[in-house]
């Protein structure tokens, strides 16, 4: 709830053209001045008035490929019953008509590559009919998806397509989430899960078919999974062996097939990259939508979004809207902002029902954005670019694109270990046309861009692959496990060589390699937790320092995909008053584990009550104290997986620093424990690359880089002066500060073996 005061003046909108989306017409010199709509922008929120568009949009029925416009959009004809109208939806996807043809080419051919527009059925389809056609005999088919969210909702929608329960038939994999079992056939997976299956299973044996999907991301995973996938084809569809009696065997007994599938028009490239592989087109069902840049640059596009939409809201015909923002912040400020303006609506106007679509949202949550909306609702979705191709919302016909998302970039040259940033940036001209193509899913649409049309020109066209801007560490110590090198490696971009510089240089510094470059026996330790390696790191070092049980609490705290402290701005001395019982002098680290500790004491304090009494407590206790419960419960799963993976790695986790549970709020009564000694040791092994010492003039540098780096306001150290820290993760704002901070003595770095002989 960290929304801002929003204005209600109007946007101004140019309107660019007559394009379709995704395809410039060439109209695009018709440009004309002025408001959108009636001219005029609503005053919101008072007075709203409704006036017929002036722009009358093309409501001509677009038939493509022979089939008429989708009308199965959500409540079908009630007569008939869900699953009969799922499998009339099916039938009706632009995918169907191919089926026969695309089974034979899979079968004909080792590699395929198919193209079709999002929402075509390439996703939900493509397994479903190799599965039905028989093609797979009994093996399983695996489905690769960019990101844990498509991932885990494309599952449990073919799941429902199949009639079948989810985690059975129809399975997914996310990192620490998984639901299948040995009978699962079709399984949905994150690029990571399956790059990581490779480490205990180099040949993928258990999968007849890999269907690699939004290949166009090029995810460093995604290229990772690609190039491995280009050596095992060759190992196991290699005609086997002359057989005893010399006659030659033509066929290999567990072929691989491989579909590479993609939203954008690159698909020479995988083509190329798998010497030729056969390409198909399936041929979307595209609607004209029409194009409008705001006329200037928009300083505050959380505002400007709010103001289209409730333009779009006052003034427009029914259809949904699909605001496309960076992030979870965003999304929520957004939220709180329209829903705030809805109250305000006349009574008659139609109701507003918000939806929002994030990787860190809870997956139930998330599915809820494709319940069509109720009567006289106008359903707003608010989505990172989760939706741009990976996921189709029914009933979208208007769509406002802020113009920004959120990408990873690794500054390699920023010393040290390099940096890993998430930035908001720019998108790329060809997401803001996969953005404009969602608003011409069903029918004629329109689409606001937020920005002018020069910016739109100045984009990039195409995003960057990941692996020329990302930190390779984690992928390196992978590889280096299968016994492959990054260089050697049949990549389609290969790596900076600064970057893999870079990520050795880290390796080494968490003792993962030597100097020579070689895996250690704690390097593959490390890599088979599935957590960042410096983190892996910490683990492995937490066990000499016997604290490993705390430590998994705390990174589990950390791997989590959400924040675990909730910020509500007009709540501030309140959260502050509760944040301070849990604050341990040492650093944010130690705060954590405090928090971790007084959840679960409200579970063993209830033990004889009801588990949903119990339940109540806690999430009432969470909301009291401004705790993220989310994250609690993810944490916790996250943790059993860890312990899973010592257990694994004969680490054990039971071993425990504490002498004396930390009671909330109270004093260490005994007064002599330092239980957080070597807790923030075995952190300090993992955060040596991101330390700092404290300079005559109060800042502090990097130990391992030139930055001078600030304490971000959020942590409890501050306004504290200590002579080193260490710190999770650095943000950019007006200064680099450091985010997750923990007081370490100085002296553990004279002691830490890579840095004495780096200095030496
Ligand atoms: O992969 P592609 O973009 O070609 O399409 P898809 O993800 O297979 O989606 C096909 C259709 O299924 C979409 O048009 C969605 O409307 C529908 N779908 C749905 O209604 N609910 C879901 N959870 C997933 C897909
Ligand atoms: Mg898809």
């Amino acid at each position: 709830n960290q929304h801002k005061k929003r204005e209600s003046k109007p946007m101004p909108w140019v309107d660019v053209s007559d394009e379709e989306s995704g395809q410039k017409t060439g109209k695009n010199s018709l440009k004309r001045n002025g408001a959108m709509a009636n001219g005029q922008s609503p005053n919101l929120p008072s007075n709203h008035r409704r006036k017929k568009p002036r722009h009358s949009h093309d409501t001509s029925s677009h038939a493509h490929n022979g089939v008429q416009e989708d009308a199965t959009n959500g409540a079908g004809p009630s007569s008939l019953s869900k699953a009969a109208a799922i499998q009339e939806q099916r039938k009706d996807l632009p995918i169907a008509q191919g089926r026969e043809a695309l089974i034979e080419e899979i079968r004909k051919n080792d590699v395929t590559v198919l193209l079709g527009e999002t929402g075509s059925g390439k996703t939900t389809q493509v397994p479903q009919y190799l599965l039905e056609s028989g093609l797979v005999g009994n093996g399983m088919i695996a489905v690769t998806q960019p990101r844990r969210v498509a991932a885990t909702s494309l599952a449990a929608r073919v799941a429902q397509e199949q009639n079948a329960p989810l985690g059975q038939l129809v399975g997914y994999a996310v990192r620490f989430d998984e639901k299948s079992t040995s009978n699962t056939r079709i399984k949905y997976m994150t690029d990571g899960m399956i790059v990581r299956e490779l480490l205990s299973d180099p040949m993928l044996s258990k999968y007849s078919v890999v269907v690699v999907d939004e290949a166009h991301e090029r995810t460093l995973r995604t290229d990772l999974l690609l190039a491995n996938l280009k050596k095992i084809i060759k190992k196991r569809n290699e005609p086997t062996k002359r057989d005893a009696k010399g006659k030659n065997n033509t066929t290999s007994s567990n072929p691989l097939k491989i579909v590479v599938m993609s939203a954008t028009l690159d698909a020479e490239k995988f083509s190329k990259f798998f010497s030729g592989a056969k390409i198909l087109y399936v041929k979307g069902r595209q609607h004209p939508v029409k194009i409008y840049h705001s006329a200037e640059h928009q300083m505050d596009y959380v505002d400007s979004a709010m103001r289209t939409f409730f333009q779009i809201h006052t003034d427009q015909p029914p259809g949904d809207v699909l605001i496309f923002l960076p992030g979870q912040e965003d999304i929520e400020s957004l939220q709180a902002s329209i829903e705030l303006f809805a109250r305000q609506l006349p009574v008659n106007s139609p109701n507003v029902l918000i939806c929002s679509m994030f990787a860190a949202q809870d997956s139930r949550k998330n599915i809820q954005a494709f319940a069509p909306a109720p009567p006289n609702t106008r359903k707003c979705i608010l989505a990172t670019n989760i939706a741009e191709t990976s996921i189709t919302i029914p009933g979208v016909k208007y769509v406002i694109d802020t113009g920004k998302c959120k990408e990873k970039q690794f500054l390699a040259r920023a010393g040290g270990g390099g940096l890993d940033t998430l930035l908001t940036k720019d998108i790329t001209q060809s997401s803001a046309m996969q953005r404009t193509g969602r608003a011409g899913r069903e029918g004629s649409g329109m689409c606001f861009r937020l920005y002018p049309e020069s910016a739109f020109k100045a984009m990039q066209v195409s995003s960057e692959p990941e692996i020329l801007r990302t930190s390779l560490t984690s992928s390196i110590l992978q590889l280096k496990c299968l016994g492959q090198d990054m260089q050697d490696l049949d990549l389609m971009d290969k790596p900076d060589e600064e970057s893999i510089i870079s990520a050795f240089r880290t390796l080494w510094l968490l003792g993962s390699v030597d100097q020579k470059g070689s895996l250690t026996p704690a390097g593959r330790k490390m890599a088979a937790f599935p957590v960042d390696p410096m983190y892996a790191c910490s683990i492995v070092a937490s066990e000499g320092l016997q604290c490993t049980s705390e430590v998994i609490d705390i990174i589990s705290v950390l791997s989590s995909s959400s924040k675990l402290f909730v910020d509500i701005s007009d709540q501030r001395d309140a959260v502050a008053e509760q944040r301070r019982k849990f604050r341990h002098p040492s650093g944010d680290h130690m705060t954590i584990l405090n928090v971790v500790r007084a959840y679960e004491e409200i579970s063993a304090s209830n033990g004889t009550t009801s588990a949903n009494k119990n339940k109540a407590a806690k999430r009432e206790w969470c909301r009291k104290h401004f705790l993220n419960e989310r994250t609690l419960l993810e944490a916790q799963e996250i943790r059993n997986q860890l312990r899973t993976v010592c257990e694994r790695e004969n680490i054990n986790w039971t071993v425990s620093a504490l002498k004396k549970t930390a009671v909330v709020g109270g004093a260490k009564e005994d007064g002599v424990i330092h239980e957080e000694d070597s807790i923030i040791k075995a952190l300090g092994h993992g955060l040596t690359g991101n330390a700092a010492f404290l300079q005559p003039d109060g800042t502090y540098k990097q130990i391992m880089g030139p930055s001078i780096v600030k304490i971000h306001p959020s942590s409890v150290l501050c306004d504290k002066k200590v002579a080193a820290i260490i710190y999770d993760e650095l943000v950019f704002t007006n200064h680099i500060y450091a985010r997750g901070v923990s007081s370490i003595p100085k002296s553990f770095f004279a002691t830490h073996e890579p840095l004495k002989q780096r200095h030496a």
